[in-house]
């Protein structure tokens, strides 16, 4: 239990209008926006989710969960983060859902972050990087990220994602220009996605307080 996740969490409500769809991350901050979410699921046209773990409270909450391809654009997404610049920069994937974050954030019109102010950093890179990868590309992947950043990467062992791949976590980075090693990242054979959300970075931050504070 977060008090400070919960206050970012149903903050969020207010940026939800009549009728939409909206993008739902994954996390425990996501958790508390999926449950105020729950008391006003009569507003909404429905939800398209990041995870299976989301799918699960989303439909125990008996939220209607669409399919991307069938919902389209989306005017609105609200997810957590594990670190957060002042560019609205990101690192996700703590949870390991990030390939499809990435994919419901770059799909949204607005995506607005909830996170607590322990999320809040000068200068990415303390959280160790999360890189989903193809479980055949592991090694290669961890040895070309090391020649390329000297960071450490260390695999998650025994966390498969929702998309069937493993992920890397990459330690002892400090990430001045988050879009170039996104994009560089983005080039090794075998990755599926690097947890840098930074050529989509959020378009509004809500840090959990009393009261939050709305950063744009
Ligand atoms: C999952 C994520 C989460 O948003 C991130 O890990 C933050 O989680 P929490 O809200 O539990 O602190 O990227 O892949």
């Amino acid at each position: 239990m977060s008090e400070s996740k919960r206050l970012a969490g149903e903050q969020a409500i207010e940026f939800v209008e009549d009728g939409m769809v909206v993008g739902v991350g994954t996390g425990s901050t996501v958790a508390y926006f999926i449950d105020a979410l729950a008391r006003i699921r009569d507003r909404i046209a429905g939800v398209v989710s990041s995870s299976e773990q989301s799918t699960a409270r989303l439909r125990g909450h008996g939220i209607e969960v669409l399919d991307l391809n069938a919902a389209g654009p989306l005017p609105l997404y609200v997810d957590g983060a594990d670190e957060c610049d002042p560019q609205r920069r990101l690192i996700k994937g703590g949870g390991a859902a990030l390939t499809r974050e990435k994919i419901i954030a770059q799909a949204s019109e607005r995506f607005v972050c909830i996170i607590d102010p322990a999320k809040q950093v000068d200068v990415l890179g303390r959280f160790p990087l999360p890189v989903e990868v193809i479980p055949m590309a592991r090694s290669l992947v961890a040895r070309e990220i090391l020649a390329a950043t000297g960071g450490q990467p260390v695999w998650r062992e025994g966390v498969v994602t929702d998309n069937g791949n493993w992920v890397l976590d990459v330690h002892g980075l400090r990430i001045v220009d988050p879009v170039a090693l996104e994009g560089e990242l983005n080039q090794i054979p075998g990755v599926v996605c690097v947890g840098l959300f930074a050529r989509r970075p959020a378009d509004v931050v809500i840090v959990g307080g009393q009261p939050p504070r709305v950063l744009r």
